[in-house]
């Protein structure tokens, strides 16, 4: 019989190779009672973990996220390799360019919001600048006023807050939409959220009630949406966007769409649209999200309005139009359609992804609901109040006249610039390539580059069990080092082959990026060829 302090080792790491000899030992050197039995068969069920992948909720193994997906996964493992001094592949680095998550690829952030932030870390020093005079040194007037407002506010980062969010952040996040929209906003209508992601999923884990509940999505779409509609174990209605009309949203898609789902047994509730797109890129022009809304209204649909990439817009004839201004603008419609929409501080310039900061504004909704949907955000207590402050911060920045306006304009300023630039000349660039499709940036992070593959290219796929995009892609990665994510990882239109890029590479590096995509295209056709059509 073992030791006790091998029994010990053996129970901090459960092994089959342990516990099976155990029970056959048993089994085999004597008579066993019935309880004895019991625990033998008790020992058998308990070999290895007690929670097991077929244990799992079914809806979370169902639910698929490819942004984070097996291309990032096979540039990650590329990146490592080349980090231990690999020299077989053609580039020396791996250009993530595969999530919007900007300041992973060196964007700076915006100084004012790290030096508030850096302030009410050290709040000692903050409130004892008698003793800490080198405050007053390093730190501009305005950035030690607005800590010191958001201290006084009761907004201390290492507490739990309100769980709606702190008062005078949902004040500040007010007085941009008010002077964004030019109509009245409301602070008790504002959640903030970690991210845009917590107050779209619980919206959506609030209206899918039961598992015939269809949320309408767009197709292509940002897999957050598919994947929490799975994981809610509701219906995903998809409605195509118009690819040939700048993938731009047709009334005549959603209200086939709609129609379908409906025969079909789906209780449709709700409209996902995201403006500008992702992955897309376009952006609404107002008379379209007029018809969008009446489509709300006429139909009784919530609509959820993402508008994450607001300040994200490259195209001086397509400004972004909140659906908040134009809901506002609709006698009809005013005060009948439900509307919630999302902001976050993950995107535009400042791109503080890891912050997790944002918020959801609720519009016609059942104080009913809305009290529920605040029980939802008390049960996770609260977002984090350093994400809070930020938003607090991305809506109330510092004012013409103010110490920091000066840097925090001029560091928005060449970020935006940079962004646009170089949006363009990705763009061109794979609008020159044989094989690629791209036309003009619009907003967002994104280009959404159409690829034409031929029979050839999609049987070498077929081959490798890849689905025809991902093959592209994947051999993209192998020869140039550049990471992007298959259009099948958002849905596209059958038979059309897309991927996703983000124009967040460092600037300096698009030249020589540009040419490396370009030579592999130029290889790629001479390899596998292109369809008749393209
Ligand atoms: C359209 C869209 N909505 C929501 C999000 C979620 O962003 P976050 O939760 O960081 O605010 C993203 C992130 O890329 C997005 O692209």
């Amino acid at each position: 019989m073992a030791s006790a302090p091998v029994l010990a080792r053996a129970w901090a790491r459960p092994s089959a190779h342990f516990l099976r000899p155990l029970s056959r030992t048993l089994a085999s050197s004597r008579p066993i009672s019935q309880g004895a039995q019991a625990a033998v068969a008790n020992d058998a069920s308990t070999q290895g973990p007690s929670f097991k992948f077929e244990d799992l909720n079914p809806h979370l193994v169902a639910a698929e996220y490819a942004v984070r997906g097996l291309l990032p996964q096979r540039a990650a493992q590329i990146a490592q390799e080349l980090q231990q001094g690999a020299t077989n592949y053609p580039f020396d680095e791996v250009i993530f360019a595969n999530i919007g998550n900007p300041q992973a690829l060196a964007q700076p952030p915006i100084t004012f919001f790290r030096q508030v932030l850096s302030l009410m870390e050290n709040e000692n020093m903050l409130l004892d600048m008698a003793n800490f005079p080198h405050v007053a040194a390093l730190y501009p007037a305005d950035v030690i006023a607005r800590a010191k407002d958001y201290i006084r506010a009761g907004a201390d980062i290492g507490a739990y807050s309100a769980s709606q969010g702190v008062p005078l952040v949902r004040e500040q996040v007010a007085g941009y939409l008010e002077r964004r929209d030019g109509v009245p906003a409301d602070p008790s209508d504002i959640f903030l959220t970690a991210g845009a992601s917590e107050g779209i999923s619980n919206l959506l884990g609030a209206i899918i009630a039961n598992p015939s509940v269809g949320i309408m999505i767009p197709i292509p779409q940002y897999p957050l949406y598919s994947a929490t509609i799975t994981l809610c174990n509701g219906k995903p209605v998809k409605y195509y966007l118009d690819e040939e009309a700048g993938w731009t949203l047709n009334a005549d898609e959603l209200k086939r769409q709609l129609d379908e789902a409906r025969a079909a047994g789906t209780d449709v509730r709700a409209l996902c649209v995201i403006n500008p797109g992702n992955p897309t890129g376009q952006v609404l022009t107002e008379d379209v999200m007029r018809e969008v809304v009446q489509f709300c209204r006429r139909e009784r649909l919530v609509l959820l309005a993402d508008e994450v990439y607001q300040a994200n817009t490259y195209q001086d004839h397509l400004p972004f139009h909140s659906f908040k201004k134009v809901v506002a603008s609709m006698p009809d419609c005013r005060d009948t359609v439900e509307l919630a929409s999302f902001h976050s501080l993950s995107k535009g310039m400042i791109g503080e992804c890891g912050r997790r900061g944002g918020f959801m504004e609720l519009i016609n909704f059942d104080p009913l609901v809305r009290e529920q949907l605040l029980k939802r955000a008390s049960i996770n207590l609260c977002c984090n109040v350093a994400g809070q402050v930020m938003t607090g911060m991305m809506c109330e920045p510092p004012a013409v006249g103010e110490p920091s306006y000066d840097l925090y304009h001029h560091e928005m300023e060449s970020l935006y610039t940079s962004l646009r630039r170089r949006a363009l000349i990705l763009a061109d660039a794979f609008n020159d390539m044989d094989g690629i499709e791209c036309g003009q940036p619009q907003g967002a992070m994104y280009l959404f580059p159409r690829i034409y593959l031929s029979d050839k290219a999609i049987a070498a796929a077929q081959e490798r069990k890849l689905a025809p995009d991902t093959f592209y892609c994947l051999q993209l990665l192998e020869r140039t080092g550049f990471c992007v994510v298959p259009g099948s990882g958002f849905d596209q239109y059958p038979g059309t082959f897309h991927f996703r890029c983000t124009f967040l590479p460092q600037e300096e590096k698009i030249a020589s990026l540009v040419h490396s995509i370009q030579e592999f295209q130029r290889d790629w056709v001479e390899e596998y060829g292109l369809p008749s059509m393209a």
